[in-house]
């Protein structure tokens, strides 16, 4: 795992070891990928201050996160089928994440379930939520995420439709795979992906299976996804989601200034800037050009969280001095569980956490509070806003 020294080398291990079509659904974007790809070209234009001859030797990485510890500034992001990567793939990366003190947060299109991921680690973790049609099964959801006592409940608010991904209509994506002529030969050439998968506890949905017995077929899986998400979602059913969750709710998927300011408005603890890893609105601006004036905007009103693109320390850092209390990272963690199961996802945490202990070092800062628009030498996009 040594010689892992980067994200990318996580990546490029990844793309060796899983199926073609999980990976395709990983790393794609909703149509031209144009949002997908300017995540990454706008973190990259942001350039750091090197400063020099300061006494840097106690650092720490550590901050809060909800009022809670955490070792860095990072979150698992909630990604769907992540037990499809790597066999027991959620339970996995929450046991990294707790290894490593930070929260975890578990998908509601995961394949282990709540009950399962609960079952099999020490500490509570995050629920997301998505609002489907079926307010009953949402209902159910809610109370299992608090029976099972996790400790923030991330409601995503960007997928009233779906935005769509080409590759996936291509590879007939479908869990668990399909096995045809055309992937035979990808699925052979994965044995111990394959055995993971055939070890892991569940194969399908495992927060929805029980409540809809025809998940595992892909027909079935489309058109119940595309009755299910709710194109007349609206700011009443987050007040409903907040009448029946009792702990600290977690906004995700706000990339608008004034959605922003009624998000902060509606007693969630939390806002999430994203554009859902650019899977969403294609043509939406990247999500790192949308954090400062968000969080200028509601910074001492709720805490606010980013991601989109995260694939360093350095990004955290960029993030963070941008406003951000903490970063959460989707594909950079899956990177890692499918290099390498649980070691892969603790070395992908290991690396950024690294990256950001010596980011902070050369840019002059000992502590995550530090971290402000100072350590910014320039950024192409809107520098007079500065
Ligand atoms: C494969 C994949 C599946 C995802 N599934 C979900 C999901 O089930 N719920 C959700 O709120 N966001 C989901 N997301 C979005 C992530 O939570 C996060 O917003 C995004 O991955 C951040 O961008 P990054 O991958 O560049 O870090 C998914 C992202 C990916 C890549």
């Amino acid at each position: 795992m040594k010689t892992m020294t980067c994200i990318e080398d996580l990546r490029r291990t990844y793309h060796r070891k899983v199926p073609r079509a999980f990976v395709d659904y990983c790393e794609s974007g909703s149509y031209s990928e144009q949002t997908l790809r300017a995540n990454r070209a706008d973190l990259e234009r942001i350039t750091l201050r090197q400063r020099i001859l300061h006494d840097v030797a106690n650092r720490s990485t550590k901050t809060t996160i909800l009022g809670e510890p955490a070792a860095l500034p990072l979150v698992l992001a909630p990604v769907g089928l992540t037990g499809m990567q790597h066999g027991d793939g959620e339970i996995l990366a929450c046991r990294a994440a707790q290894a490593a003190g930070i929260p975890f947060t578990l998908s509601t299109m995961s394949i282990c379930s709540i009950e399962d991921v609960a079952g099999a680690v020490e500490k509570p973790f995050w629920f997301q939520l998505y609002v489907m049609k079926d307010r009953g099964f949402i209902r159910a959801l809610i109370e299992r995420a608090a029976a099972a006592k996790c400790s923030a409940l991330v409601l995503t608010v960007d997928l009233q439709v779906i935005g769509q991904r080409h590759r996936d209509i291509k590879n007939g994506m479908s869990v668990p795979p399909e096995i045809r002529i055309k992937n035979l030969f990808d699925i052979a050439s994965k044995p111990a992906w394959a055995l993971s998968v055939l070890n892991g506890k569940r194969k399908t949905f495992g927060n929805i299976a029980g409540h809809y017995p025809g998940m595992a077929n892909v027909t079935v899986l489309s058109k119940w996804t595309a009755e299910q998400f709710d194109a007349t979602l609206s700011w009443k059913d987050v007040e409903w989601v907040k009448s029946l969750w009792p702990g600290k709710l977690i906004l995700k998927g706000i990339l608008d200034v004034e959605d922003a300011r009624i998000a902060a408005k509606t007693g969630a603890a939390a806002i999430v800037v994203s554009n859902h890893g650019g899977r969403q609105l294609d043509g939406a601006p990247s999500s790192i050009s949308m954090l400062p004036t968000i969080a200028d905007a509601v910074g001492s009103d709720v805490e606010v969280m980013f991601d989109g693109g995260i694939r360093s320390g350095q990004d955290i850092m960029r993030a963070i001095a941008l406003g951000a209390r903490a970063c959460l990272s989707g594909r950079a963690i899956i990177y890692g569980l499918g290099a390498a199961g649980q070691p892969g996802v603790a070395r992908a945490i290991e690396i950024m956490r690294n990256e950001l202990d010596v980011s902070m070092a050369l840019t002059g800062v000992t502590s995550i509070g530090d971290i402000d628009r100072g350590v910014i030498a320039g950024m192409g996009w809107f520098h007079s806003s500065l």
